[in-house]
């Protein structure tokens, strides 16, 4: 996400700190709080916002490498005293330092940033060493959503979970024609997509063996 340096970023920052974790020992706070669900790469928060509103018995942590989106989805969230969220700036790279191992129940990925050149393959967010950090810090039941309106990033993602036999269910590569709309929160990309007529391609990744692929 290319974004414009938000003016007097760092006092907004501060002015909303209370909802950013910086450490580790910050999360603990949290844990009577659990089920735990993450996403990565919130962007403006527009999802996530919504996720702590709809289950206000889940605890929801976002992480996000850019300052300029989060200020945006920091301030949603301290406007609106959501008690149940918080975010974390920083790189999912850091992902296995920032949680325990198996705490996090879901999380979503939403929108990655497709990385198209072949060369940089290694940077899309569900490249299999990625993929291997989620499943580090995913409870034994834990899933992976996956949501792109980018086919060539929904297929890689398909090769990655194959390669690393990660069984993956409710595979639609129309979510907004299917089943599974019925309860889904759309992203700022995702309304964005959708409004110019690209179909939304969603899929649940698993982390322990189950059977079957459904598709609709
Ligand atoms: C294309 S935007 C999608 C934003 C939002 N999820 C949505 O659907 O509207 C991708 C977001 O992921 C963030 N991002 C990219 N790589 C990341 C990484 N390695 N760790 C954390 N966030 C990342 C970007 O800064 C950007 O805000």
């Amino acid at each position: 996400m290319r974004m414009r340096k938000k003016k007097n970023a760092e006092s907004r920052l501060l002015a909303c700190e209370d909802y950013l974790l910086k450490s580790r020992e910050d999360l603990l706070v949290y844990r009577d709080k659990m089920p735990l669900e993450l996403e990565i790469g919130c962007g403006k928060g527009g999802f996530i916002c919504q996720m702590a509103r709809r289950y206000p018995q889940r605890f929801f942590v976002a992480l996000e490498v850019s300052t300029s989106a989060l200020i945006t989805a920091l301030e949603t969230a301290k406007a609106e005293s959501l008690a149940n969220l918080r975010f974390i700036n920083a790189n999912a790279v850091h992902l296995p330092e920032l949680f325990e191992s198996g705490e996090v129940s879901t999380i979503y990925l939403n929108f990655s940033d497709p990385w198209p050149k072949a060369r940089h393959f290694k940077r899309r967010l569900t490249y299999r060493l990625f993929l291997e950090k989620y499943c580090s810090v995913l409870t034994p039941d834990g899933k992976i959503i996956f949501k792109t309106d980018n086919r060539p990033l929904f297929d890689f993602t398909l090769e990655e979970c194959a390669a690393l036999s990660l069984p993956v269910t409710d595979l639609t590569y129309d979510l907004h024609n299917s089943s599974y709309n019925a309860d889904n929160i759309m992203t700022e990309y995702e309304k964005n997509f959708s409004s110019q007529g690209f179909p939304i391609h969603r899929v649940v990744i698993h982390k322990k063996a189950e059977n079957t692929v459904s598709q609709t």
